[in-house]
């Protein structure tokens, strides 16, 4: 018998997988016995996360939110590969603005890909064609911005409050069909969204973020390790909740 936290056999889907959380995602899984198809928009980015995954018969596909969520291809992919057991919406940018800088154009491109893009991806990998008959795991990476305030985080909070309220609702309609919706809510990882951010070139403001997580900053493979758990029979009787992963940020 499989330990529960084995994904031997489980096929997943991970965006965002060309970079920071989401490669990781895609690795932790991999060694877990995942077969995995990764999407992203930077192919060469995606092709090294391939080669560095654990097993065979791994896939990449390009899709970039903002544009026509057009998933044509991805339904061939999912015709000559297989079913899929998980979904994992890594995919996602962020801002720190101030309220009278955000436009509507920021506003549109921000929610097409952390929100649009999450709910038009679960909308398809629920349909009958694409979803193994035994059901599956949505993980959606939110963050803690969706449940606690900063300056200049307005946009990006709104977001990930979205996915996460979403989620719950999502969570109740699906579960008839074992299909379990989560989020998981990071503090700051270091990723390059991170490291070519807004604490790039501010050493004192840098420092303030890292002394506002008590366990320290985050590493991508500590968000990865919850997400192998939400994709696990181990967490079979969780649906509809958020795993706050942040070092202990919000528990202030
Ligand atoms: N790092 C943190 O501190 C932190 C904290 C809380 C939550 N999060 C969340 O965790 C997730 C991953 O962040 P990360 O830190 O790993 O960031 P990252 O290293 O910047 O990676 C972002 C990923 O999103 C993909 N992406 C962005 N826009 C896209 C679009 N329009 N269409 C398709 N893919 C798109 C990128 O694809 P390409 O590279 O191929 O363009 C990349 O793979 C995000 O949702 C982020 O909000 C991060």
């Amino acid at each position: 018998m499989n330990h529960p936290f084995d994904l031997t056999g489980k096929r997943i889907l991970v965006t965002g997988a060309s970079s920071g959380i989401g490669r990781a995602v895609a690795i932790e899984c991999s060694k877990l016995g995942a077969e995995l198809i990764l999407l992203g928009r930077n192919e060469e980015r995606l092709v090294d996360t391939l080669a560095n995954l654990t097993g065979d018969n791994h896939k990449y596909f390009i899709l970039d939110f903002t544009k026509k969520n057009d998933f044509e291809g991805l339904n061939e992919l999912i015709s000559t590969h297989g079913k899929l057991n998980g979904l994992v919406h890594c995919a996602g940018i962020t801002s720190t603005l101030p309220i009278k800088s955000i436009s509507a154009e920021r506003l549109q491109s921000a929610f097409e890909t952390n929100v649009f893009g999450a709910f038009e991806l679960t909308k398809w990998f629920t349909k009958k064609t694409v979803i193994h008959e035994t059901g599956g795991s949505v993980v959606f990476i939110a963050s803690v911005m969706g449940i606690v305030g900063e300056v200049g985080k307005s946009l990006y909070s709104m977001t990930k409050g979205a996915l996460i309220s979403g989620s719950k609702s999502m969570a109740l309609e699906l579960a008839s069909r074992k299909i379990r919706v989560n989020c998981i809510s990071p503090g700051v990882v270091l990723t390059p969204m991170v490291e070519n951010g807004v604490y790039a070139n501010d050493d004192n403001l840098f420092q303030k973020v890292k002394d506002l997580h008590p366990l320290g900053l985050g590493k991508p493979e500590d968000i990865a390790h919850s997400v192998n758990f939400l994709l696990s029979e181990a967490s079979q009787w969780i649906t509809g909740t958020n795993i706050v992963v942040d070092g202990g940020y919000s528990a202030h």
